[in-house]
């Protein structure tokens, strides 16, 4: 199908919204995207027409629910090209998919002294639940820093791994810098010296293809949410062989086979994989709108959705280079290693302030540090009071980069 952008366009309902009375210009992709009315449809249909609670009632309509959300297990399985749909498990959302690894792998498996390493480019939700289990079990985290021009210091990283280090958690794609880390060579290194790779893929997933085998991790991470999908469901990602031997992390109904209480105590089973990680009521309608949405991605076509971003952010980044006299542009330059990601910094103005302006012309950005603190704070970056960022997808146009640059200049008049 390609990117026909305009026939996208008719399938979100909310590109029609006027914001300050202008159409809106939606830039502030990384944080969430925009459903379409399949996605939309999906769950509304589901909640008129199967809602039962899955894997407890024998009646057809809890048997229709449970083989929707099933399915949508097999549905990202194939979407990130993994073995297995019992590799998949649902969550909430990225950050808990990173909770789930650091305390299931540290409360049960690493020992005092045992090394993690991160990365100076992780969003808060790669960095705090590594430093809050460390704190826990006396784990020692190291951390990667990044070039002046975006990139990770590899020579660090081999640096810094040695036979302690057991996990080794690095994003795929900034969600500031927009940097696409070369993390197929971060899994060989990882595992070269023993350790299991966690790919954090929160700004990949949506935004390219994904082969789980090819990288060759051990899990991946990512949200529903930045890919057309709903909020409140995620997807962990493990190799079957590790999930095997890891404990639950949260405990309820449905992770179990049997629970017995026997001489005093509670036995417990656990049950199959995914069932295993996902305990209580999940997100049933998540799991459909996010099958959905797979769905709309896979009839574009994740080429072509990559494809039309680094021509928007190539045509954008030349064009804000050019033509902006006081802006200050983070990241790499060249569109083959960065995502469509650009954040920037207008001389004289907070990102806050220059991130209003946008809006009154009806241009949604975000502005801040982007749960990205250290890495604004950097001195190879230098964005101490943090960035406004603007990031695209597949539904945006050159016409609104146009605009876009031509409020840019305008706002730059006014310092
Ligand atoms: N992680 C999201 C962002 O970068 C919320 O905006």
């Amino acid at each position: 199908m390609g990117c026909n952008v305009e026939k996208i366009r008719e399938d979100f309902p909310i590109l029609k919204r006027k914001i300050q009375g202008k159409p809106l210009i939606y830039f502030d992709n990384t944080a969430t995207s925009q459903k379409p009315k399949q996605v939309i449809e999906a769950i509304n249909n589901f909640y008129r027409e199967k809602n039962a609670n899955i894997h407890r009632g024998v009646h057809l309509l809890s048997q229709e629910a449970s083989e929707l959300y099933e399915e949508a297990h097999i549905k990202v399985a194939k979407f990130i090209k993994a073995d297995k749909w019992r590799e998949i498990i649902f969550v909430r959302n990225t950050t808990e998919a990173i909770n789930l690894v650091a305390y299931s792998l540290g409360l049960w498996k690493l020992k005092e002294g045992d090394e993690i390493i991160t990365t100076v480019m992780e969003h808060h939700s790669n960095i705090v639940p590594w430093y809050l289990i460390s704190k826990i079990r006396k784990l020692k985290v190291k951390v990667v820093g990044v070039t002046s021009e975006g990139k990770l210091k590899k020579d660090e990283l081999e640096q810094k791994i040695n036979n302690r280090t057991r996990i080794v958690a690095v994003t795929h794609v900034s969600n500031f810098l927009g940097t696409i880390n070369d993390v197929k060579e971060i899994c060989e290194i990882a595992h070269e010296h023993g350790a299991l790779a966690l790919i954090d893929a929160a700004q990949s997933v949506p935004h390219m293809e994904i082969n789980v085998k090819d990288m060759n991790c051990d899990f991946l991470v990512f949200s529903g949410h930045k890919m057309l999908g709903p909020t409140g469901i995620g997807v962990l990602y493990g190799r079957r062989d590790v999930l095997d031997e890891m404990n639950p992390f949260l405990g309820g109904g449905d992770m179990i086979s049997s629970v017995h209480y026997e001489k005093e105590e509670f036995k417990i089973n656990w049950n199959e994989l995914p069932w295993k990680f996902e305990a209580g009521t999940p997100n049933i309608a998540g799991g459909v709108g996010l099958s959905a949405a797979i769905d709309y991605l896979e009839k574009i076509g994740m080429d072509n959705v990559r494809k039309h971003e680094k021509e928007l952010t190539s045509y954008a980044l030349e064009r804000m280079e050019e033509e902006l006299e006081k802006t200050v542009i983070y990241g790499p330059r060249n569109v083959e290693e960065r995502g469509g990601i650009i954040s920037f910094n207008i001389e004289g103005l907070s990102p806050h302030e220059t991130a209003l302006l946008l809006d009154e012309q009806g241009i949604a950005v975000r502005s801040g540090f982007h749960c990205a603190q250290p890495l604004h704070e950097l001195k190879e970056v230098k964005a101490v009071s943090g960035s406004t960022r603007a990031s695209f997808y597949l539904y945006n146009t050159k016409d609104e980069i146009d605009k876009f640059i031509e409020v840019l200049k305008q706002i730059e008049k006014l310092t």
